[in-house]
């Protein structure tokens, strides 16, 4: 009863940096994110494709240590949001949740045209935002990377990555989370 894509889904790290992925792929999973709602409809986001290849280094270099993988991702997405454009209910500030609606549905949106999306927060916002030309006011909530998957034996990884991409990810039991008319 599961969306093929959905259950598909997987934030992986083996890409496959020799398969490119066309403009027009780009822009349907932009077009998925721009479909996404949002809190009285306030669009609070932009994104920003980084294609340049002088960008892409100076923007890769502004990575944690940890996401060494995503510089073999073919396309890297700067998701990027306007705290102050946000829409303020029952003291939450909704921005956070609309952009995740957005990258939740470009991530589907990448597994139905066969691609692979992986949502990032380790990397060095002032450098990233530096480099895009990102106005200060405005906030990166999440770098996303997208490309295909590599399909051999992924060597280049660490062998704790190389072990999540055997195992996949876990999740919580439904009974630790799923509650019944009360809590
Ligand atoms: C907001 C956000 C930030 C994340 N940041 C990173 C990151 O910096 N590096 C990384 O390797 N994975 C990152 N992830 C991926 C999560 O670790 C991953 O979604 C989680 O382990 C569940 O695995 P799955 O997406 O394969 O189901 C991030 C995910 C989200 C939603």
């Amino acid at each position: 009863m599961i969306l093929e894509e959905i259950a598909k889904r997987k934030s992986g790290r083996a890409y496959d940096h020799d398969r490119p992925v066309s403009d027009e792929m780009i822009r349907s999973i932009i077009e998925a994110g721009r479909l996404a709602p949002s809190c009285a409809n306030t669009q609070a986001w932009d994104f920003v494709v980084i294609r340049d290849p002088a960008i892409r280094e100076k923007a890769d270099e502004a990575l944690t240590g940890g996401n060494y993988w995503a510089k073999r991702a073919p396309v890297m997405i700067f998701v990027v949001t306007h705290p102050k454009d946000g829409c303020s209910v029952h003291g939450l500030n909704y921005f956070m949740m609309d952009v995740g609606l957005a990258v939740e549905n470009m991530l589907i949106q990448a597994v139905h045209l066969g691609l692979m999306g992986h949502p990032t927060a380790g990397w060095n916002e002032d450098k990233l935002k530096e480099i895009a030309g990102i106005p200060h006011d405005h906030k990166i909530a999440t770098v996303v990377f997208f490309g295909y998957e590599y399909q051999g034996e992924p060597t280049f990884l660490s062998d704790k990555h190389q072990a999540i991409e055997r195992e996949g990810s876990q999740r919580k039991e439904v009974s630790e989370v799923l509650h019944w008319n009360h809590w």
